[in-house]
């Protein structure tokens, strides 16, 4: 006869495993907004609105993007991942590049590997293959690209060979991934195009600032299966929102609840809307919760720097990747992210605030220096990039997580949060 206390454990388990919540996000068919009726299109950009407004992030079908494109794209670079680690830091961003923050890569053509996140006993948490495959052409004379401030999201390929250099051992590695990149140039432009209309802006708005070489890659992000629990203050991906346009991401799997090493959002406890960016966290009741992906789907969310253009009528939420169960059996998850941003020459300032008088959240700037921390180039004021750095919640280079948030404190988030993740890892622990 098993043990009471252990029935017990068992018991309060499944209440924790079912009491977790999934997040009420909104699902948008593309299909409906390219080849649906007016009114399926309308209903679909009203969809849009409302969840930006809400929650920062919708979930996307009918994105038209092959299935076989984004296995291919998982299956090769979990090879790639598979590799020995000293390998793999072979394919690191060379020395010598500008000191951007958004990715070593400055060929319209490269890709780098790059650790993200260990624990302290140097298992990998979380690491990237980022990568492009534009199919823009650059001309290298070109001042928007041979610029002193152009140089320091492009240079050629003759200038950094070795970021076209690829693992011999992955056949087929550079093909799948570069599809995936065409893809998602494909769909950031019916992106850019619903995020428009949700915004009552002409369609093109975005479109037409996006016109160069894209400075974003697609980021492969592989968080391995865990044998130990890391410290408290390490996980897949700390809290934090993105200062992107949007962001666009697949995962190799969709039962993550399983395993507990999914994406989750801060909610508000009471309304259950996103808590976005800017908000003041004092006496607030927050939470996270489960965002599930529907099948061959897309997440959609909103970054800093949309929240900017639509002065806060788009939230930018608040989420992370927390580290899954100890011990749990999936092999690793890898998630596929293309954070979409326009040219780095684009002002980003208040749309509305002139036609509708209201008063601006934030202070004008530019997509080059959202993008550009760590930047010395004298056009940048070092003291505005080190506070909207500082604001977004990231981790400072030597490990130590910024927490001075005018406006968010995500120490106050973590602190709130810990309470009830201490009580749910003990029980776990109890269980097995
Ligand atoms: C990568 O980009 C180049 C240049 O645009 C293009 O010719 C090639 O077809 C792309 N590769 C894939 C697999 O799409
Ligand atoms: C996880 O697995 C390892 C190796 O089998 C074992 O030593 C450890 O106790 C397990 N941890 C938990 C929390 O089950
Ligand atoms: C630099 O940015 C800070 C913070 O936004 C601002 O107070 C200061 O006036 C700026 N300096 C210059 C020279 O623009
Ligand atoms: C990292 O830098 C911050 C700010 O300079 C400092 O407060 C902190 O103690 C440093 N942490 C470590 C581990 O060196």
């Amino acid at each position: 006869m098993a043990c009471p206390r252990k029935l017990a454990a068992i018991w309060l388990f499944f209440q924790l495993a079912v009491a977790e919540k999934v997040a009420q996000i909104e699902q948008v068919s593309i299909g409906k907004f390219r080849d649906g009726s007016a009114l399926e299109r309308s209903a679909q950009v009203e969809a849009l609105r409302r969840a930006f407004a809400q929650q920062g992030m919708v979930t996307l079908v009918d994105t038209g993007i092959e299935h076989e494109t984004i296995e291919k794209t998982i299956t090769k670079s979990r090879d790639f991942f598979a590799l020995p680690r000293s390998r793999k830091e072979h394919f690191n961003g060379p020395s010598g590049y500008p000191p951007r923050s958004f990715g070593a890569i400055t060929s319209p053509r490269g890709k780098h590997y790059h650790l993200q996140q260990e624990d302290e006993e140097g298992n990998i948490l979380n690491e990237w293959l980022q990568m492009r495959n534009t199919s823009v052409h650059v001309d290298w004379s070109d001042p928007y690209y041979a610029s002193p401030e152009g140089q320091e999201f492009y240079s050629s390929e003759a200038k950094h060979p070795e970021q076209l250099e690829w693992p011999a051992e992955v056949p087929g590695l550079q093909e799948a991934t570069a599809a995936y990149y065409g893809a998602m140039e494909e769909l950031s432009k019916v992106m850019y195009e619903l995020f428009a209309v949700a915004l009552d802006l002409h369609p093109d708005f975005f479109l037409k600032r996006a016109r160069r070489s894209p400075i974003w890659p697609v980021t492969i992000a592989h968080y391995p299966p865990q044998k130990r629990a890391p410290s408290d203050d390490r996980a897949r991906i700390q809290p934090h929102w993105d200062r992107t346009l949007f962001a666009m991401i697949t995962t190799s799997d969709v039962g993550d609840e399983e395993s507990g090493g999914g994406l989750q959002i801060l909610v508000d406890s009471a309304t259950g809307e996103g808590v976005d960016g800017r908000a003041k966290l004092e006496g607030r009741s927050v939470e996270w919760q489960n965002v599930v992906r529907p099948p061959g789907g897309y997440v959609v969310n909103v970054g800093e720097m949309m929240s900017r253009w639509s002065n806060g009528r788009m939230r930018h939420v608040v989420h992370r990747v927390r580290n899954p169960v100890v011990n749990h059996t999936d092999p690793g998850r890898v998630s596929l992210m293309a954070y979409v941003l326009t040219d780095y020459d684009t002002p980003v300032e208040c749309l509305h605030c002139r036609s509708d008088g209201s008063e601006p959240i934030y202070e004008p700037t530019w997509v080059g220096e959202l993008m550009n921390w760590g930047s010395k180039l004298p056009i940048y004021n070092q003291t505005k990039q080190d506070m909207m750095r500082q604001a977004q919640g990231l981790y400072l280079s030597n490990g130590t997580q910024t927490s001075l948030g005018e406006p968010t404190d995500i120490k106050a988030v973590e602190a709130s949060m810990s309470v009830c993740e201490a009580s749910s890892s003990s029980t776990m622990a109890a269980v097995s």
